[in-house]
């Protein structure tokens, strides 16, 4: 058997292609190495969102490339948002590439393969903006092991935020069918899965665009809410604008989806929200997550800002501070900003905030969602929770199981016995900034 070696960057959406990808080559008898030295073929599955994540996409195929100078047999293939987004043009940056396979056609796989073997170059990137569902169900997936299974149910986005290239390596937003989620959602319970988290750009505008059904994420959910047996559901990401009464009720209402939203602000200002082009204000943002706490009882919300988006003002800035407290945001991912090829914002040179001062933000905002998370953590001490067992290990001599709560708090729980994928009671015992400590009950 051959031995191919992926390594995958960015976020769920590319680790869940990484997965397909390894399903279809275990199809064509690769097995999956650990070790890139070891491999036949090697594959990066690339990410864009930031300048920075494109640079690591090159350095590691220069690494690469200079392996297959001692290795001629070696194959070398580039996947994911870089890959769709640079196509034909890797070859010239880097020669020794032998597949370019961008976002859209990742199940032209197989026959891409079969081609490089027979010493051909292959560059697929064409836009088909379809899911291949079919195919999805013909190849399989070969899922990373743990407790938790990434379903992707829509592709795309049709939003077009000034500074977000995601429009352009995925496509449009295209809708996954009802019937093949479900399928794949049995077969990771089948295989021992005990979570299953629904994906997308904007996972709330699911279901939109079916023409021949009225069928939406708050339809999903009751659905697969129906499969038999213990296990909890998830959802990410919500743009807020699309989050409706019926699916909040619909989260409050069924069991096993858990009390967990993540809403990306990006920033506290509407004006720079305006520049941004989300399509909501402070105070829209504001009422919807003030609906949510209102409705789910002991809701974790989570968002994304960007420090130093081009034009922000030091004014604007606090803004996005006070946002944090204001809206008690539980956590929050940071990124200082990044102008991305095509995007709107990056032709708006003469506005773009100094790397000093874009850092310097960061660095505040960070020490902020520090504060809150620890304030958030806090409110759990003395509750008891249910947690699911994700990992086991020594942590200074002592064997501990860490795990999260429905509302995707991680718990940390001393223990010398392996509890991985079994749900706990656990009473609550301390906070820390990114942990709760428990005991169990
Ligand atoms: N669909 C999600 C976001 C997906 S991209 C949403 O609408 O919220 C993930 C995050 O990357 C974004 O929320 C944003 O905070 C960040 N991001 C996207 N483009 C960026 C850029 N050019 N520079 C810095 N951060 C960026
Ligand atoms: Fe990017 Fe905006 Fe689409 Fe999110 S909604 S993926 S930030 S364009
Ligand atoms: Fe994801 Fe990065 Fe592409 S965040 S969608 S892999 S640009």
């Amino acid at each position: 058997m051959k031995k191919v070696y992926i390594e995958t960057m960015g976020c769920q959406m590319n680790k869940s292609d990484t997965e397909r990808m390894l399903g279809m080559l275990s199809y064509l008898d690769y097995e999956e190495t650990k070790n890139p030295e070891q491999a036949d073929l090697l594959i990066v599955n690339t990410c864009s969102i930031r300048q920075l994540s494109e640079d690591k996409a090159f350095s590691q195929l220069g690494v690469w490339g200079k392996w297959k100078q001692e290795k001629p047999a070696l194959k070398i293939g580039i996947a994911g948002c870089v890959a769709q987004q640079k196509a034909q043009s890797i070859f010239k940056r880097a020669h020794y590439v032998d597949f370019v396979l961008g976002t859209h056609k990742i199940y032209a796989l197989p026959e891409i393969i079969e081609k490089i073997n027979r010493g051909e170059k292959v560059c697929e990137c064409t836009e088909t903006n379809s899911t291949e569902d079919d195919l999805a169900v013909k190849y399989g997936i070969k899922r990373v092991k743990g407790v938790n299974a990434w379903i992707p149910i829509t592709e795309g986005c049709n939003n077009f935020c000034t500074y977000c290239i995601v429009p352009y390596t995925r496509g449009r937003e295209r809708s996954r069918l009802p019937e093949t989620i479900l399928k794949e959602a049995k077969d990771a319970l089948n295989a021992g899965f005990k979570e299953i988290t629904l994906l997308g750009q904007n996972v709330d505008s699911y279901g939109k665009d079916f023409k021949d059904r009225d069928y939406r994420l708050a339809d999903l959910l009751r659905e697969l809410n129906k499969v038999e047996g213990k296990f909890r559901i998830r959802f990410v990401t919500s743009y807020p604008t699309d989050i409706t009464d019926e699916l909040i009720k619909t989260v409050v209402e069924l069991d096993k989806v858990c009390e967990y939203f993540h809403i990306p602000m990006q920033s506290g200002s509407s004006e720079v929200l305006k520049a941004m082009n989300r399509r909501y204000d402070r105070e829209t943002y504001a009422r919807i997550v003030k609906k949510v706490r209102d409705m789910v009882p002991d809701v974790t919300i989570t968002s994304d800002f960007i420090a130093g988006f081009p034009g922000e003002t030091e004014e604007q800035f606090q803004q996005t501070l006070s946002a944090i407290d204001e809206f008690e945001l539980d956590y929050s991912n940071l990124a200082a900003y990044s102008p991305r090829e095509k995007t709107v914002a990056a032709k708006w040179v003469d506005k773009f905030i100094p790397e000093d001062v874009k850092d310097e933000r960061f660095q505040r905002l960070n020490k902020k969602v520090q504060e809150n998370c620890l304030k958030s953590n806090l409110k759990y001490v003395g509750r008891e929770m249910e947690v699911l067992i994700e990992n086991f290990y020594e942590h200074k001599g002592k064997m501990i199981n860490t795990g999260k709560t429905r509302n995707f708090k991680t718990v940390h729980i001393p223990c010398d016995k392996d509890l991985t994928g079994e749900f706990v009671n656990v009473k609550i015992t301390g906070a820390k900034t990114w942990y709760l400590q428990g005991e169990i009950k």
